[in-house]
């Protein structure tokens, strides 16, 4: 039973010292409170941000962004160099891809993966030389394989039999080369939510090990495609190493067995590399996971006598996640009061349309009052949108300081991944701006939705 002033709280969840804290590995470096106790970041005031360009906002920690790019690259370069060979960082853009951020990544000496023809053209409108981009998907269209192609992407990741066929029809065509990876699915479940993991047997993403070979070996048939390597992706927001490990080494099975027809110079291992939504959330450090994964495939290959293959790696989460906050505006609260116990919900001006990932797959987040901090002792709260519908919940369970009041700022960390990429217009609720934070500078990166955008592809409303 709990008492009414002591809400159902979930087991993970305790009550903290300070409900205006900031936790570390949660909110980007750059995240601080000033001396009146607002919310600053990249150098820059939330009420400055929230009066310069409304709320809900989106906000990006540029240099978030690159230390973690960087990080990301580094940690992979120097595990790769230990054991004798290189390895390639791919930013997944579909975690949050827009010019700015393509540069970004580019700058730090990545490369970019794009899913889809409309991820190919947001990169190369950044500026990224189609030779450092790779080109994944379940059903890429003959259109998009032609584009593909005809740019000069350095790899397609070929996902199905009836891709290999369209490629070979459009090299032969064109008498243009084209590298390419098969993407197999090792079997391996990530250590994550079901909804999230791709390398599940029963599921739609790359070829079974024991169908690949014979995948493998059309390809070397084709004039004109040049089979670079495999590819696996187990699966998102993973904690562990083990996964990593135990895929890596049967895909290493498989590399061994395609040696025998002809050389195989590399090896993506994928992306997936979890991130810390809330204070309990522990993933492998990524220098760790570096060494772990690429020590696997060394010793793999040593143990088989086999070469060392190049090595690439596409983590997304891991690099915009933590440097996005959204910012929003706190509408009306609201007590409601369960069998033994009060709830305190608290209203935002944005929802589900802006981050549909609680609804999805129960997503959990951390806020914090942004405005100024509260002084109030912590109440558990659970912080949901303005759409109508009852799963419009934005952080499922919080502790806030008990003067949270309407007017007031909140702060939702980690939003950098899959938030704005999935956003919608559900209620015809415009999309917010991305704006961009640095050293103390905002700058849009991706402008707002208006009410005149929502009205633009009504056909109705000219007639
Ligand atoms: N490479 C491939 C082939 C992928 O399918 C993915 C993600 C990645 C790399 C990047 O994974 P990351 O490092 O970001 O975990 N919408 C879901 C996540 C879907 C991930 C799909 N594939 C979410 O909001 O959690």
């Amino acid at each position: 039973m709990h008492s009414a002033d002591s809400p159902p709280a979930p087991g993970w969840l305790s009550v903290p010292d300070d409900a205006n804290d900031l936790v570390e590995a949660v909110w980007p470096q750059s995240a601080e409170r000033d001396a009146s106790g607002e919310l600053r970041i990249g150098g820059v005031g939330v009420g400055e941000l929230a009066r310069t360009y409304g709320t809900p906002l989106q906000v990006i920690d540029e240099n978030e962004v690159r230390r973690r790019a960087s990080v990301l690259r580094a940690a992979f370069d120097r595990a790769a160099t230990a054991h004798g060979t290189s390895a390639r960082v791919y930013y997944a853009g579909k975690a949050l891809l827009t010019t700015s951020i393509v540069r970004w990544v580019l700058d730090e000496g990545l490369n970019v993966d794009v899913c889809t023809g409309g991820e190919l053209e947001v990169a190369l409108a950044g500026g990224a030389d189609a030779g450092r981009l790779g080109f994944h998907g379940n059903n890429k269209s003959v259109a998009e394989l032609e584009r593909a192609v005809q740019v000069g992407v350095g790899t397609i990741i070929i996902d199905s039999v009836i891709e290999i066929e369209r490629l070979a029809a459009i090299v032969s065509r064109t008498g243009a080369s084209q590298r390419v990876m098969l993407r197999v699915n090792s079997g391996v479940h990530a250590e994550t939510h079901d909804f999230l993991a791709t390398a599940h047997e029963d599921q739609k993403f790359g070829f079974p090990l024991d169908h690949a070979a014979a995948a493998v070996t059309r390809i070397r048939e084709v004039d004109g495609l040049v089979f670079t390597g495999l590819h696996c992706h187990i699966g998102s927001q993973i904690f562990g190493v083990a996964g990593f490990r135990e895929s890596a080494s049967r895909v290493l099975d498989l590399h061994q067995q395609l040696l025998e027809g002809g050389e195989i110079p590399q090896l993506n291992l994928g992306g997936g590399f979890g991130i810390a939504y809330t204070r309990v959330d522990d993933p492998t450090p990524i220098a760790d996971l570096a060494e772990a994964i690429v020590s696997t495939v060394a010793e793999g290959c040593a143990a088989r006598g086999i070469p060392l293959p190049d090595l690439s790696f596409e983590p997304g989460r891991a690099i915009v996640g933590n440097a996005g906050v959204t910012l929003y505006e706190i509408g009306t609260t609201k007590d409601v009061t369960l069998d033994s116990a009060v709830r305190r919900y608290v209203s935002v001006d944005g929802g589900m349309s802006d981050n549909a990932r609680p609804a999805l797959y129960g997503a959990q987040y951390s806020a914090r009052l942004a405005s100024r901090t509260g002084t109030g002792e912590p109440v558990l709260v659970r912080v949901v949108g303005k759409h109508c519908e009852s799963g419009d919940i934005v952080v499922d369970h919080e502790y806030l300081p008990a003067d949270v009041t309407p007017g007031d700022l909140l702060a939702v960390a980690a939003t950098g991944a899959y938030c704005a990429p999935l956003s919608s217009n559900y209620n015809h609720v415009p999309r917010p701006p991305i704006v961009a934070v640095a050293d103390g500078v905002s700058r849009v990166i991706v402008r707002g939705e208006s009410i005149a955008d929502l009205l633009a592809r009504d056909a109705g409303i000219s007639q």
